[in-house]
């Protein structure tokens, strides 16, 4: 089976930050990889955009490099490669100051009416800055969209006022924030099993649903983004956006449509719905954790404070909250997160937990019944499992086991799984708002996210420790065994 390639329309998209990380890793490969599949039309041009003193031809040099280093080789044989150097142009602007802004201007102006698109892969210092450049110089306008990643904002304050900055120069529906786990092959197949499926919907409530799991495990540290890493942490890293989007789209209500409004109307409401955590309440519901030295993948590995080089942080690397949704769907399911770095696995999965059946007619030879679990498995190995009671093939009498129906994406379609940000960037040149956040998701996020680190930091406790390479601080396996649970891992 082959994806299906909808050609967009001619469009010039302006990367500001085009000589950074984000560029490098997943923008530029991303681009190239719409280009090789045939879906950028021909008027399709990219301006880079940086502080940086450079040629078209070096930036082109800086592009091939980051295509070597970030995508297979055998993609990279074919005369698509100068095609795609071919479209790339760049511009030195410094984004605060007036230098470069009427090149920008101008190289823009030249590709007439095609649909305009500003990435800010900036610092989000610059987010306002660049707006405001941009509206000064005329190049807010033309139906132009302008796309921001997370950070937005560390506070409900600080997204208040960014969103504010960047609301004056783009309304709301020229304003794309990427949420890159929304645009993940299986974060889309949750809403395909639940809203293409008659079977899963009328289960999917606190009648037949025991609780709900989302883990985002990595195996790595911070590394080299510890500076950045140690003014965030993992609250405000992941779960205050990917790990409560994922919450959302288990949780909300069919939306009526795909349209972006009906589904972000119904994920707003999930986010306003969720039991606020406090002081009251933040040391029974919450762990907060920090990695020590350890083993990942099999070597040794440094702590997050040698990684840092500071012995004085307290900022989390690992966080565990037991979440509730308080609405009639919901009352009285727990949804458990869990997300850090430095984790015995890289594995994001999804566990929907059932209720077991309510009588056993099996005698208690047959073995225990075990409660159906759906597993949504984003990577890696994207795929989905339905955990099932079967019998025991054989004659006699009758054997019970748990088996999963299992199925791999990769073995059943037998295509490439597309970089988030393929999807990503083509959907903000469709224009299709429909997964990326709208402000007033963002701001609803920090209105819940606040209040558990100003609990933190009140009750003043360190973060647990934990040995990098282990599943996190004892404290989280507590937290979910007091309720006579258990974390699953790795499609269990
Ligand atoms: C980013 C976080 O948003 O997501 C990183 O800033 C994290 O800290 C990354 O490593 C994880 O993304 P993925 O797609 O690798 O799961």
């Amino acid at each position: 089976m082959t994806s299906r390639v909808i050609p967009v329309a001619p469009f010039v998209l302006t990367v500001f930050g085009a000589t950074g990380d984000l560029s490098r890793r997943k923008l530029i490969p991303a681009l190239f990889h719409r280009d090789l599949a045939g879906q950028l039309p021909d008027e399709a041009t990219i301006v880079g955009v940086s502080r940086r003193h450079m040629s078209d031809e070096e930036f082109r040099h800086f592009a091939s490099q980051a295509l070597a280093d970030h995508v297979p080789a055998s993609e990279l044989e074919g005369s698509e490669v100068e095609r795609f150097l071919g479209r790339l142009h760049y511009v030195t602007v410094n984004a605060e100051g007036e230098e470069g802004w009427s090149e920008l201007a101008s190289a823009i102006a030249g590709q007439g009416d095609r649909i305009r698109v500003y990435y800010l892969a900036t610092a989000p210092h610059l987010f306002g800055p660049i707006c405001e450049k941009l509206g000064k110089y005329g190049l807010s306008e033309q139906g132009a969209r302008v796309v921001i990643e997370k950070p937005i904002g560390k506070d409900l304050a600080s997204a208040l006022a960014l969103n504010e900055q960047v609301g004056r120069y783009f309304p709301e529906d020229r304003v794309y924030r990427i949420d890159h786990y929304l645009g993940k092959e299986t974060v889309q197949n949750l809403m395909a099993l639940r809203f293409a499926n008659a079977l899963f919907e009328p289960l999917w409530n606190n009648a037949h649903i025991d609780h709900v799991q989302l883990t985002v495990a990595e195996s790595l540290g911070v590394e080299e983004r510890a500076g950045y890493y140690d003014t965030a942490g993992a609250m405000r890293d992941m779960v205050q956006n990917h790990l409560l989007q994922l919450l959302c789209l288990v949780a909300m209500e069919p939306p009526s449509s795909l349209d972006a409004d009906a589904v972000r109307d119904e994920k707003l409401k999930v986010l306003r719905a969720l039991k606020p955590i406090n002081e009251h309440n933040v040391a029974s519901v919450t762990v907060r954790g920090q990695y020590r030295a350890g083993a990942s993948s099999g070597g040794a590995v440094p702590g997050y404070l040698e990684e840092l080089g500071s012995t004085r942080s307290q900022t989390e690397t690992f966080v565990a909250v037991k979440a509730e949704v308080e609405n009639w769907r919901w009352a009285g399911v727990p949804f458990y997160l869990r997300t850090g770095k430095r984790l015995a696995s890289r594995v994001s999965e999804i566990v929907v937990g059932f209720r077991n059946v309510p009588h056993s007619v099996f005698g208690e030879s047959v073995g225990a019944i075990e409660p159906n679990r759906l597993v949504i498995r984003l990577q890696p190995d994207e795929g989905v499992k339905l955990w099932l009671m079967i019998k025991d093939p054989g004659p006699g009498g009758i054997r019970l086991s748990h088996v999963p129906l299992d199925m791999s994406f990769a073995k059943a379609f037998k295509v490439r799984n597309p970089d988030a940000y393929e999807r990503l960037l083509l959907d903000v040149v469709r224009g299709n708002q429909t997964l990326f956040m709208r402000r007033d998701e963002v701001e609803a996020a920090w209105k819940w996210v606040d209040p558990i680190l100003s609990a933190w930091r009140n009750v003043k406790e360190p973060p647990r420790p934990y040995t990098a390479g282990t599943w996190g601080p004892s404290a989280a396996i507590a937290l979910i065994e007091r309720d006579g649970r258990t974390w699953l891992e790795d499609g269990a």
